[in-house]
């Protein structure tokens, strides 16, 4: 009644930011992102007769409050899936920050889906897993895929779409400022959806640069990728910063990061940002390269460490 796994985080080539259906948590837009083999959640999860409710210990702390509801309300699905009633206990770590806009929740549902269904002995593929994940945190669904993987408008599941090997790319994650982010992403795209005119529009965009960015991994295109990955967080971020109050996730180290990005694009190297519900700059860039990048975004006031990523496995069973 016990397993253990780990999950790597994922980072949104092509964004998705608003729900179809938030009672089922289906998304508006497709997302098309990269599973990272640095940033990593290990999770064990304990069914326990002795247990008069579930039990959550989060990076060494034990953790009540919305953290373990949440938590709880993916074991119940993955009790009444099993037909059994025994609560868990449920230690997880992340190695990097929590809740700072670096996708903790992704790859902490996914860890958390695939350790209780492993635990409760229920014999779902990553493709029933990846639905389960994506019932508490829609980009969880990507993490239970290494390499690229999809989730369209509406999906269930999220789908692979290339192994990591198939197009060898670098993601430097700058990190400008640590600490808990002032909004999160539930609620953050609520808001935007509720209060800015410039929603619709992204809504109506965003497919098509899914597409591209879709059609450039396949095709192992990194200034056509890179493009399509700009305008998608350039768009969603301009959705936010249209609502009422206006949702600005950016610090002034983010922007230096932006500015330093196209002017090495003007000097020639490929190189190209993105943005999720944080101050941190993800930059993409083709392994060749990552060490000159690097180098400069370290080089940019307020960012405090750039922790380098590639294409990352996915999720999976460990000993231990
Ligand atoms: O599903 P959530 O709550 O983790 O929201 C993720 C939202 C973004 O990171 C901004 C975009 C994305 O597609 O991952």
């Amino acid at each position: 009644m016990q397993a253990k796994v780990i999950a790597h985080s994922n980072i949104a080539l092509a964004k998705y930011w608003g729900k179809l259906d938030s009672e089922r948590n289906l998304t508006a837009v497709p997302s098309l992102s990269l599973t990272l083999d640095a940033l990593r959640t290990t999770t064990h999860v304990q069914f326990d007769e002795s247990l008069a409710s579930d039990e959550l210990v989060l990076d060494g702390r034990p953790s009540a409050g919305r953290p373990r509801e949440r938590v709880t309300r993916l074991l119940d699905r993955v009790r009444e899936l099993a037909g059994m009633q025994t609560r868990a206990r449920v230690t997880t770590a992340n190695d990097f920050p929590t809740a700072a806009g670096l996708a903790s929740s992704a790859s902490g549902f996914a860890a958390l889906a695939l350790a209780a269904t492993r635990a409760a002995g229920l014999p779902l593929d990553l493709g029933g897993v990846s639905a389960l994940a994506r019932a508490s945190s829609a980009s969880a669904a990507r993490s239970l895929f290494g390499g690229f993987a999809a989730l369209r408008a509406g999906a269930e599941q999220a789908e692979r779409v290339a192994p990591g090997e198939h197009f060898p790319l670098v993601m430097l994650v700058a990190l400008t400022a640590t600490g808990p982010k002032d909004v999160g992403s539930t609620d953050g795209m609520q808001h935007t959806s509720r209060t800015s005119p410039y929603y619709p529009a992204w809504v109506e965009h965003a497919p098509r640069l899914f597409e591209q960015a879709h059609g450039a991994v396949l095709e192992r295109d990194l200034p056509r990728l890179g493009e399509a990955m700009e305008q998608s967080t350039l768009m969603m971020h301009a959705s936010m910063l249209a609502a009422a109050p206006g949702l600005l996730y950016w610090v002034p180290a983010s922007l230096r990061v932006i500015h330093e990005v196209r002017a090495l694009r003007a000097r020639g190297t490929a190189a190209y940002f993105t943005m999720d519900a944080g101050p941190h700059v993800k930059v993409l860039t083709a392994p060749a390269d990552a060490e000159r990048v690097e180098r400069a975004l370290l080089d940019c006031d307020g960012v405090e460490r750039v922790v380098r990523c590639q294409a990352g496995p996915d999720a999976r069973e460990v000993q231990g």
